[in-house]
């Protein structure tokens, strides 16, 4: 069933686990304990080596894991072309793309091709790049994505310098009176998860945290929480 980003409160907390620290030996599995340990979202690291200096998995990956599962596939597009990838995401299961101002596509025409898609739209932006970048296109997104690294590898250690973001496209978000998703990706876990939860943001992206707590996915869910 298609999950909508849209029937969540930007009040609630929301915790989306990073398959990217997932044993990848056995990635059905791993999703099905993030899923009973109370998730609501799976957060889906696409890299293509040129926006981001990594490469991790893409279409097929995607593709196989969506039939075994309920989650909201919220998939993070570290990729450059956004526009001519979407539909190709879309078909294999995502239910909501965010993608990169640093990448080549015009970003208005990208949310518009999101939206004919049929899914939700977030946009992110990398630690060099200030908020007032998104702030145009804050009216027709679901979703922004603040980077707490400089994206591209999971285990890096939180940046507090962007906390300032966070609080920034809270209040940018809330003078227009808008509906908008504030998530937060990279060194997020029990410790730094307060400081942006402080700040205005309620979707936590975990990678690290979760799949490698040492008392399980379910214990590195409650702890964000
Ligand atoms: C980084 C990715 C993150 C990453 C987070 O480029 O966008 O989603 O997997 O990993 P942790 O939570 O381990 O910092
Ligand atoms: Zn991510």
């Amino acid at each position: 069933m298609k999950q909508d980003l849209r029937k969540f409160s930007t009040e609630k907390i929301l915790i989306s686990p990073s398959l990217l620290a997932a044993d990848f030996r056995k990635l059905g599995s791993e999703i099905d304990e993030v899923y009973r340990g109370g998730a609501e979202l799976l957060h889906l690291d696409v890299m293509d080596g040129k926006l981001v200096p990594n490469i991790s998995f893409g279409v097929p990956v995607i593709e196989s894991l969506r039939p075994s599962s309920e989650l909201l596939f919220d998939v993070h597009l570290m990729i450059d072309r956004p526009l001519f990838y979407a539909e190709k995401f879309v078909n294999a299961g995502a239910d909501h793309l965010t993608f990169h101002v640093e990448s080549s596509d015009d970003p208005a025409e990208t949310i518009k091709e999101i939206h004919r898609l049929g899914v939700t739209a977030g946009m992110s932006l990398k630690p060099a790049t200030p908020a007032e970048a998104l702030f145009p296109y804050l009216d027709d997104l679901e979703m922004v994505l603040v980077m707490t690294v400089e994206p591209g590898f999971g285990g890096q250690s939180f940046m507090a310098d962007q906390v300032a973001k966070i609080a920034a496209f809270k209040a940018e978000i809330a003078r227009r009176n808008l509906n908008v998703h504030i998530e937060v990706d990279g060194g997020i876990g029990g410790k730094t998860a307060p400081q942006v939860l402080a700040a205005g943001a309620n979707v936590l992206v975990a990678g690290t945290a979760v799949f490698r707590h040492p008392e399980g996915m379910a214990a590195g869910i409650a702890a964000l929480r």
